[in-house]
């Protein structure tokens, strides 16, 4: 197991720890600047709405999950514990963090595990860094039993990591052999530095069917591994990256038959946070650092709430898709969408039509 940082603790329990010290429950100002066109008649009842979706050959009652986090140490395997309880009993799919410490040291394999036994039936997700070979990926998933598994790419966090990683020559050639090798769907995914159209374009070519584009307005690994350091000395870096929203309006100009399905996270803090990013084109939303507010102690006394607010949050989407007229997750890609200014100037620079995205309504 690693030991580093000030305070003597786990890497990951550092992360944890940092995570929940930037945590703000405001929205990310991509999003919060963002705004529908609001129109007057829905012609729409709230029970006909339906909130199911579909990614990677799997299908989910309700478009939003609880995306990857941790698991490696004593802490963080209470943590795992708690959300496939709450994946088990809220009813939402689950990504489990990095497996890679478990690949090192089996003996913390049951931080990672732990999420499934309490979850025997729902969606897991397992997660590995692009460097990993095939063999490493069928142990990851096999840990975890999982439905899908995520290959993270997080160059500017193994930058600023003290003990990160400089080789990167490899990786998209290793998604490559991931993808044609697993019996289960990869997804390509972010830590929260977003995607451009070029990223996802290069993904797409070497078969990921799926990606995670995890903008900023979140959490941001910049900031953190920043505060790992001896020096602090990489304080410029932080904030790098696009934002949740400039990921998803980059990767819908490509042409759809280029494109693949689409995960939006990164800074997601509410219902209106979701149902916008579905709107601007993703197919399901994570959330992470939000949801490790109801667990970062690795006790049970917040369950009942983050259940309730996942309950919350279903019925909150499906009737702010009744006010927008949208019967389904696809019809909120024919709602009417003002792109926050930082987002227009984004487009304008890129070539991507953002006014288009203010009149869908026209063309139903
Ligand atoms: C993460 N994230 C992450 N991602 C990943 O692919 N593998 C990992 O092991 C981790 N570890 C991790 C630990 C902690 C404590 C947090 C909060 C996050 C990144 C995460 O999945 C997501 O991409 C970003 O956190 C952005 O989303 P939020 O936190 O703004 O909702």
């Amino acid at each position: 197991m690693y030991y580093f940082g000030q305070f003597g603790l786990d890497r990951k329990d550092q992360h944890v720890g940092l995570a929940n010290q930037q945590y703000s429950s405001q929205s990310a100002s991509d999003f919060a600047q963002t705004r529908f066109v609001h129109h007057s008649l829905p012609e729409l009842k709230l029970e006909d709405v339906s909130l199911a979706t579909s990614v990677a050959s799997l299908d989910f009652a309700h478009p939003f999950f609880i995306n990857a986090m941790t698991g490696g140490s004593e802490r963080t395997g209470k943590i795992n514990q708690m959300l496939g309880i709450l994946g088990c009993f809220g009813k939402i799919p689950l990504a489990s963090g990095s497996v890679s410490a478990a690949i090192k040291d089996p003996s913390v394999a049951e931080t990672f595990s732990v999420m499934r036994r309490e979850n025997p039936h729902g969606i897991i997700f397992a997660n590995l860094g692009a460097h990993h070979d095939v063999d490493n990926a069928k142990r990851a998933v096999d840990l975890l039993e999982a439905n899908a598994i995520q290959i993270h790419v997080n160059a500017p966090q193994e930058i600023v990591m003290p003990e990160g990683d400089r080789d990167f020559s490899m990786w998209l050639k290793n998604i490559e052999i991931l993808v044609r090798e697993l019996d289960v769907p990869v997804i390509a995914k972010e830590v929260g530095f977003g995607m451009s159209r070029e990223t996802v374009a290069k993904l797409a070519s070497v078969g990921v069917q799926t990606v995670d584009i995890s903008g900023t307005g979140g959490t941001d690994f910049a900031k953190i591994e920043n505060a790992r350091r001896a020096f602090h000395d990489y304080d410029y870096l932080e904030g790098w990256g696009q934002s949740t929203v400039v990921s998803l309006v980059e990767v819908m100009s490509l042409p759809a038959d280029r494109r693949p399905q689409v995960i939006a996270s990164g800074g997601i803090k509410n219902p209106l946070d979701i149902v916008k990013a579905l709107a601007l084109g993703a197919d399901l939303v994570g959330m992470s650092n939000h949801f490790l507010q109801f667990v970062k102690d690795g006790k049970a006394d917040r369950l009942e709430e983050a259940m309730q607010a996942i309950d919350r949050y279903q019925t909150q989407i499906a009737e702010i898709m009744t006010m927008l007229g949208a019967k389904t997750v696809a019809d909120l890609r024919k709602t009417d969408l003002i792109l926050a200014p930082a987002v227009q100037n984004w487009c304008q620079a890129r070539g991507i039509d953002w006014t288009a995205y203010a009149r869908r309504s026209a063309e139903k």
